[in-house]
């Protein structure tokens, strides 16, 4: 694929868009994006054009992605759906810079990843990117806030800075009581904020989690749902794989995966408007509070 292929796929791709989406969506985005961090405005966060990969066991290839493109703008809140096996964590993979294409191309912020050497990946990956995982992958036996410092310590901050940011992320999750717990000694929803407060210590524009409630009960999925909904408020740009379809209804944008297919893509709310879980910050404040000292102790 040349870059008059890119153009022309992309081309494509937006028009197709453009089809599709009511008048109102196509408005740029307004919202503030972290300062510094805005990026190639002139460019969608994401660009996944004519996207396959084909995993090659011996004999066996699996086709898990089928020429898949996907545009996602800056502030869009995006939750992908589709059975097991239908390539959700492939694209996840892709779009987080952890594999790549066998054919296609992903451009992140306008930059072809392809392009970019193992060091800029992983500064692409520390930097811009928030990773959150069903089973929250917390280092065992390591303090909360020590968790949440490991990607500060990766980026060559020093120790003030570090404990300083750390310590703002996991209050900012509710957890400012919980620093030095282990993982062994949170609960699950706990686990999950504070992997939530490790993705986005680093102030990615980028937060991308993978099936991030599977392992929550209600209660704590609406907590991280309603965190999800805030970073999203804030001009982050969401990716959320679920499988659970009142999940998927606090997106803003619905893409749907078969069999390494796009099936479906579906918007359910404007790039610009606040996700449904955004209280006002009064009654935000209130419910933290509240939520937090009531579940929490
Ligand atoms: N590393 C790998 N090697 C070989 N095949 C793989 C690999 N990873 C995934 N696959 C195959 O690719 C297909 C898509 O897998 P993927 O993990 O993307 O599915 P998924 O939609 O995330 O499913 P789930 O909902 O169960 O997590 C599956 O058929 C799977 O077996
Ligand atoms: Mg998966």
């Amino acid at each position: 694929m040349g870059p008059r292929d890119i153009r022309r796929a992309r081309s494509s791709v937006r028009a197709r868009i453009a089809r599709e989406r009511p008048v109102v969506e196509r408005v740029p985005a307004t919202m503030p994006i972290p300062a510094g961090q805005a990026g190639h405005r002139r460019h969608p966060a994401i660009e996944v054009l004519q996207v396959s990969k084909t995993y090659e066991l011996g004999q066996i290839s699996v086709c898990a992605l089928r020429d898949v493109s996907l545009l996602i703008e800056r502030g869009d809140f995006v939750a992908i759906m589709g059975s097991s096996g239908s390539g959700k964590s492939t694209l996840m993979n892709i779009l987080g810079c952890l594999d790549v294409p066998t054919s296609g191309r992903y451009l992140i912020d306008g930059m072809d990843a392809r392009q970019l050497d193992e060091d800029e990946l992983s500064d692409l990956r520390n930097r811009k990117i928030g990773f959150v995982f069903q089973s929250f992958n917390l280092v065992p036996r390591t303090s909360a806030i020590a968790n949440v410092e490991l990607p500060l310590a990766y980026a060559g901050l020093g120790r003030g800075d570090r404990r300083r940011r750390a310590e703002a992320a996991l209050d900012s999750m509710g957890m400012a009581d919980r620093l030095h717990h282990e993982p062994s000694e949170l609960s699950g929803g706990q686990q999950q904020r504070v992997a939530v407060a490790r993705a986005i210590v680093t102030n990615p524009t980028l937060i991308l989690a993978d099936e991030p409630t599977g392992n929550l009960d209600s209660r704590s999925t609406e907590d991280v749902l309603r965190i999800f909904a805030r970073l999203n408020q804030q001009g982050r740009t969401v990716v959320l794989i679920t499988h659970e379809p009142d999940v998927a209804e606090q997106a803003k944008r619905v893409v749907r995966l078969s069999d390494g297919k796009v099936t479906e893509d579906r918007r359910l709310r404007g790039l610009n408007e606040p996700p449904p879980l955004v209280l006002s910050q009064k009654s935000a404040h209130r419910q933290a509070g509240e939520g937090v000292a009531e579940a929490r102790t």
